[in-house]
C-alpha cells in the first residue's frame, strides 16, 4: 500500500522541480513583496534597522554596524536592551492571557501545561529572584542541563532578566561532556532535573548530573533541580543542591527589573562540536541574536502573535534556543513544547498533537521526515493536519523524495516548504526562500535571504559558475552571527576566517566567514548545501567531531588507534563507522566492541554511539601517515574505491573491504 501511494506521488511529483509558494499563503504572508531583496542590497547595512525595530530598546543604538575591528563585527552599537523583557513584559498588556507556551508532556495520562505570558512572567521573575538571591550576578554563566520540561526556557529567561548568560547542555549528552562545557565556560551554577520520560520510561537524569559535577575543576555554588518525576527517585540532594519548586516558592510574587543590557553583551555561550577535540563556546550576543531570530521568524516562518507554531528540536542544540525560545517568544506568539519522541505511543504521536492544538507552523529535521516516510502514511492520514501552513526544514540536506512526500502527505500540497541552511554560530537562518515571494525547489534550500553575501567560490576565492560545486561563504557580516569563541580570539578567527580572509587587513572587504560547508549553486542562484568539507559528521541533524570520538575510543583500554568517519544512513543521514587497531594482547572482539560502544556513550552521549566498529591490523595511511579518510568512507558506504596508489599500505585496503561486508 506504502509503496503504492510512493510509486504514485513519484510520478507525479517527480520531475517537478519547482514549486510557486501556494496563493492562500502569499495572499497572507509576512514578507510577500520580491523587492526587499533589492531595498536591503540598496540600504546595506542600515536595512538591518527592520530587525532591530521588531525589539523594544531601553536606550537607542547608535551605529547599526561598526566594522572598524574585523572580524570582530558590532551591531547596534551604543544600544540597551533586555531579552527578557523584549520575550515577555511588552506583550503582557496585549497577549497577558494568551498562552505563550504550550508544552506537551511524553506521558498521555497527566496534563499538559499552558504558561500564558502573564504566568511565564510570573515565574520568570521569580525564578529570576531566587539566582540573584543565590548570588548569580551579571555577566556569570549559568550552565543548563535538562531536557524538553517548561523549566528550561524560564531558566534561560530569567538568567536573560538579571544578565546572565546561560550556556545550556544537551540532556542526552554525558556527564562527561557536561563536566567539559562546566569547565570552558567556568561555570558555577548548574540547573538541572531529576529525569524526564522517554518511550514511556522515567530516565533518571540526576545522577549523570552528579556525574558531571564530580569532574568540574572549579567549585559549583548551587545547583537547581527541577522535579520533573514526582517521587519515582530518590535521588540524594547535598547540601548547595536546592530544589525548584521550593525556590520559586519561597520567591512568590517577586519582581525583578530586567537588567539593560548593552546590544553586545554576551545572552548565551553555546557549544558546539569541531575538528579539534576540544568544543567550541560560541558566543551570542543581547541585540544582534535577538533582532535577527525576531526577523527571520517573522519573515521566513511567517510567524504571527495568533499562530500556533510548533518547532520539534531540541532546546539544547540552537535550532531549539533560536526558533522555540527567543524568536517566537520575541514575536509575542504561541511556542510549543513537546517533552517526548514522535513514536510514542504511538507512530502518530506528532500529527496527533498538530491536530489537538491546531498547530500553524511545523518546523522538524530531515531525519524525522525520513523516518515518517519510512513509517508511511497511515499515521498522518489518520489526522486533521489542516491548520497547518507552513512547513520547514532545518540541519541537514533534505532529498528531494523526502521533500515532496512532506509536500504532499503533511502539507496537503497548499504549504510551503522552507529548507534553512544555517548554524550554531550563524544564530539564525541565512539560506532559504522567503516562503511567499520565491519558488521551492526540493533539494535546494534557495538564495541568501535578502541582506546577506552569500557566495560559493573556488579555492582561488572566484565565484563558481552555475552548477560546479564549491565551498559556501559568507562575504558580508550580519546581525545574528557568532562574536567569537568564547575565551578563545585566535581560535575564532582560525576555524572561520582565516581560509579565506586577509588576516592582517582591517579592511572588512578582506574578511570572508567560512562555514566549512560545500555547496552548489544554479543560474538562479539557488543554494544547494552538500555537506561538511571538514571532519565533523551530521548525524540525525545532530554536529559531531569524529576527533571527539576518536579520542573516546583512544581512551579504551586496549585502544591503539582509531579512526572515525560518516557513513550514509537511510534514516540518520549519516551514522558512525569507527576503524579500530587495537593494542597486542586484545582481541577485537565482541566484548571489545561492547567496551568501545560504552566508552563513546560515556565521553559525549548516545548520539555519538557507533554503527559499526571493525576491528583492523592497520589504517589506511599516505606514505606521510595521514590516515586515508575518503577510502575509509568509500568502505562505510559500499562505494567504489578512489585512488589507493598513494597509499603506503595498499593490501589493508581490501582487507578493511572484507570485514565491513562480513558484518
Ligand atoms: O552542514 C550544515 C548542516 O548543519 C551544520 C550546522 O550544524 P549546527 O551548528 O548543529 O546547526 C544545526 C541547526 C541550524 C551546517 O554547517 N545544515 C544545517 N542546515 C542545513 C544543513 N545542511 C544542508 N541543508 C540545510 N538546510
Amino acid at each position: 500500500m506504502q509503496e503504492e501511494q510512493d510509486v504514485e506521488l513519484e510520478a507525479r511529483l517527480e520531475d517537478r522541480e519547482r514549486f510557486e509558494p501556494p496563493e492562500s499563503f502569499v495572499e497572507q504572508a509576512n514578507v510577500s513583496d520580491e523587492s526587499i531583496y533589492e531595498a536591503f542590497d540598496e540600504e546595506w547595512p542600515e536595512c538591518w534597522e527592520q530587525a532591530a525595530d521588531l525589539l523594544d530598546w531601553d536606550e537607542e543604538y547608535e551605529t547599526v554596524l561598526d566594522d572598524s575591528n574585523p572580524p570582530f563585527y558590532e551591531w547596534f552599537t551604543g544600544g540597551e536592551l533586555n531579552a527578557s523583557a523584549n520575550c515577555l513584559d511588552r506583550h503582557l498588556e496585549d497577549r497577558g492571557d494568551e498562552a505563550a507556551i504550550e508544552w506537551v508532556g511524553e506521558p498521555t495520562d497527566e496534563e499538559n501545561r499552558t504558561y500564558t505570558y502573564e504566568q511565564l512572567h510570573r515565574e520568570v521573575n521569580e525564578f529570576a529572584a531566587a539566582l540573584r538571591d543565590m548570588g548569580v550576578g551579571e555577566d556569570d554563566v549559568v550552565t543548563m542541563y535538562m531536557p524538553m520540561v517548561p523549566e528550561l526556557p524560564i531558566a534561560m529567561l530569567a538568567c536573560a532578566r538579571i544578565g546572565a548568560p546561560h550556556s545550556v547542555v544537551f540532556a542526552g549528552f554525558s556527564a562527561d561532556a557536561l563536566a567539559t562545557r562546566m569547565n570552558a565556560a567556568d561555570s558555577e551554577y548548574l540547573v538541572t532535573c531529576d529525569g524526564y520520560y522517554r518511550r514511556g520510561d522515567p530516565l533518571e537524569h540526576k545522577a549523570k548530573a552528579d556525574e558531571g559535577l564530580e569532574g568540574v575543576e572549579h567549585e559549583v555554588s548551587d545547583v537547581v533541580v527541577v522535579d520533573r518525576l514526582g517521587d519515582t527517585y530518590d535521588h540524594p540532594m547535598a547540601e548547595t543542591h536546592h530544589d525548584y519548586g521550593d525556590l520559586v516558592a519561597d520567591h512568590e510574587g517577586a519582581e525583578v527589573e530586567p537588567v539593560a543590557r548593552d546590544a553586545e553583551d554576551m545572552l548565551f555561550l553555546m557549544y558546539t562540536s569541531g575538528t579539534t577535540g576540544q568544543p567550541k563556546g560560541v558566543k551570542h550576543t543581547t541585540g544582534g541574536y535577538l533582532a535577527w531570530t525576531a526577523w527571520t521568524s517573522q519573515a521566513v516562518l511567517d510567524i504571527k502573535p495568533e499562530d500556533t507554531y510548533f518547532c520539534s528540536a531540541d532546546i539544547g542544540w540552537i535550532t531549539g534556543h533560536s526558533y522555540i525560545v527567543y524568536g517566537p517568544l520575541a514575536l509575542g506568539t504561541t511556542t510549543m513544547m513537546y517533552e517526548g519522541t514522535p513514536d510514542h505511543p504511538e507512530r502518530d504521536r506528532l500529527w496527533e498533537i498538530i491536530e489537538e492544538y491546531e498547530a500553524t507552523q511545523l518546523y522538524t529535521a530531515p531525519t524525522a521526515i525520513r523516518a515518517f516516510m519510512k513509517w508511511g502514511t497511515e499515521f498522518p492520514d489518520k489526522h486533521d493536519l489542516s491548520s497547518l501552513r507552513l512547513l520547514g526544514t532545518v540541519g541537514e540536506p533534505i532529498n528531494p523524495r523526502a521533500w515532496k512526500w512532506y509536500y504532499k502527505h503533511i502539507g496537503d500540497e497548499s504549504c510551503p516548504i522552507i529548507d534553512t541552511w544555517w548554524q550554531t554560530e550563524t544564530g539564525g537562518m541565512m539560506v532559504t526562500t522567503l516562503p511567499g515571494v520565491k519558488d521551492m525547489k526540493p533539494g535546494s534550500a534557495g538564495p541568501p535571504l535578502p541582506g546577506l553575501d552569500v557566495q560559493v567560490i573556488n579555492p582561488s576565492g572566484e565565484e563558481v559558475e552555475a552548477g560546479q560545486a564549491g565551498h559556501l561563504t559568507v562575504q558580508k557580516p550580519w546581525p545574528g552571527m557568532l562574536r567569537t569563541l568564547y575565551n578563545n580570539d585566535e581560535r575564532y578567527i582560525e576555524e572561520y576566517w582565516a581560509e579565506y580572509s586577509d588576516t592582517d587587513s582591517d579592511d572588512p572587504e578582506d574578511w570572508v566567514y567560512f562555514p566549512e560547508d560545500g555547496a552548489k549553486i544554479d543560474e538562479d542562484g539557488y543554494i544547494t548545501v552538500l555537506g561538511r568539507v571538514d571532519d565533523v559528521l551530521n548525524v540525525s541533524g545532530h554536529r559531531l567531531g569524529t576527533m571527539e570520538i576518536e579520542s573516546a575510543i583512544v581512551g579504551v583500554e586496549g585502544v591503539a588507534e582509531a579512526a572515525v568517519v560518516g557513513g550514509n544512513h537511510e534514516v540518520k543521514g549519516e551514522a558512525v563507522y569507527t576503524y579500530v587497531i587495537t593494542e597486542d594482547g586484545y582481541e577485537g572482539d565482541d566484548e571489545m566492541r561492547d567496551r568501545i560502544v560504552e566508552g563513546v556513550e560515556d565521553a559525549i552521549g548516545p548520539i555519538a554511539r557507533p554503527e559499526a566498529v571493525v576491528f583492523t591490523p592497520e589504517l589506511p595511511k599516505t606514505r606521510s601517515g595521514k590516515i586515508m579518510r575518503r577510502l575509509l568512507e568509500d568502505i562505510a558506504n559500499g562505494d567504489e574505491l578512489g585512488n589507493t596508489s598513494t597509499l603506503r599500505n595498499p593490501d589493508i585496503v581490501s582487507e578493511i573491504e572484507a570485514k565491513v561486508s562480513d558484518d
